[in-house]
């Protein structure tokens, strides 16, 4: 339960932005970006078995981690990590990110 040491101070900010993104993401505009900028550590592709860094999770392990919500991933992509480089992504990027995530979902 890890996650809930970064969701609880964000949560608020989380939740107002991730009501947009599952409505407005467009699942093809963010595989184009994950393909530029998530592909160098996550496997970003569909039914791909190993990221090319072996800590992170495939996208299709986060869509398919069970309770996985647009707002779980916009929380997580606007927190800080310390095993993820804080990538700044523009709004419209987010959004269409997380929905290329979310239609993973097996
Ligand atoms: C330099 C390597 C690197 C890049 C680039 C990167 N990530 Fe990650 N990411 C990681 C690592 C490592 C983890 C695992 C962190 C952990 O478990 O503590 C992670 C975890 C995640 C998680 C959390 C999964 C979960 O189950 O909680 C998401 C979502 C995520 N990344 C999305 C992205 C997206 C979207 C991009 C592109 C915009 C991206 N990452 C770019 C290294 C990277």
């Amino acid at each position: 339960m890890k996650w809930l040491a970064w969701l609880t101070p964000i949560v608020v900010i989380g939740l107002a932005t991730a009501a947009q993104a599952q409505e407005t993401g467009d699942p093809e505009a963010g595989l184009t970006y994950a393909k530029q900028v998530c592909t160098q550590c996550h496997a970003v592709l569909a039914n791909e078995q190993l990221s090319p860094l072996l800590q992170a999770p495939t996208f299709q392990a986060v869509a398919d981690t069970s309770g996985m919500t647009a707002t779980a991933l916009a929380v997580w992509l606007q927190s800080s990590h310390p095993t993820m480089p804080n990538i700044v992504l523009a709004p419209k990027d987010r959004d269409n990110v997380i929905a290329y995530i979310l239609s993973l979902k097996r």
